[in-house]
């Protein structure tokens, strides 16, 4: 059996009175992709921003054998555990070279970096001097993943890669995110294309108000009734 990447152990995440989180159990395994399921309000971007410390958070979360339970976001990113945000969020006045230099670490020999990054994703070569604004909703996505890239994660998070995208880009975005599983990266994807999701991870969480209400083998959720009565509208 492979080795645990990350584990939460009753993980929650307040607003004020709000609770987002309530005590969630999650585990990654190395080069594991894990779906993060879960309607709108359900606290998967909350979750997401807890493990990167984005936002504060209770419980114990373990990655990579330590404890990074409200960590500063640098030490995290540091240490392989790396965010690609819901709507992307790049400086769309600057261009695709200045958004990836930005998920460069401190003192990254950054030369070795790009080399590094445009081997895996030759396609950028033609755009680093391409205002990010100007790129297509698919283009914008895969810069906020290689961003992501620049600080070598074991462990990418990403919330939402298919929102506001046609299917046929969607289509290119996870060819993206095969390569990406194929060479051992590990991730968590939250994703509303349920079935999409549960046909290219291993296994999913489905998050209900907070709580973590179903979890499996992918090819489990996708046959379970309950994701089919929430997502598909019936059985
Ligand atoms: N910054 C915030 N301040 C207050 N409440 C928030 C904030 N962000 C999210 N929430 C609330 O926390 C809950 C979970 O939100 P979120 O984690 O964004 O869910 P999801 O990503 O599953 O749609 C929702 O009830 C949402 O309204
Ligand atoms: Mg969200």
């Amino acid at each position: 059996m492979s080795k645990t990447l990350l584990s939460t152990t009753d993980l929650s995440v307040s607003y004020g009175a709000v609770k987002a989180v309530r005590g969630s159990n999650l585990v990654v395994k190395e080069g594991e992709v894990i779906a993060l399921l879960g309607p709108n309000g359900a606290g998967k971007s909350s979750t997401l921003r807890a493990l990167v410390g984005l936002i504060k958070s209770q419980g114990r979360i373990e990655f990579d054998g330590q404890d990074i339970s409200n960590l500063p976001t640098e030490r995290v990113v540091s240490m392989g555990l790396s965010l690609v945000p819901e709507g992307r969020r790049l400086f769309t006045n600057l261009t695709v070279r200045e958004n990836l230099l930005l998920g460069a670490p401190r003192n990254a020999k950054v030369g070795d970096l790009f080399d590094d990054l445009l081997q895996r994703l030759p396609i950028l070569k033609e755009r680093l001097g391409q205002i990010s604004g100007t790129l297509s909703g698919g283009e914008q996505q895969q810069v906020a993943v290689a961003r992501a890239l620049m600080s070598k994660p074991k462990l990418l998070l990403i919330d939402e890669p298919s929102l506001g995208l046609a299917p046929t880009i969607v289509d290119s975005v996870y060819q993206l995110l095969n390569d990406l599983k194929k060479t051992g990266l590990a991730m968590i994807i939250v994703e509303q294309e349920v079935m999409r999701v549960l046909k290219f991870a291993d296994r999913a969480y489905a998050m209900s108000t907070g709580e973590v209400a179903l979890e499996g083998s992918s090819e489990q959720l996708r046959n379970s009734d309950e994701i089919r009565k929430v997502y598909l509208g019936g059985a």
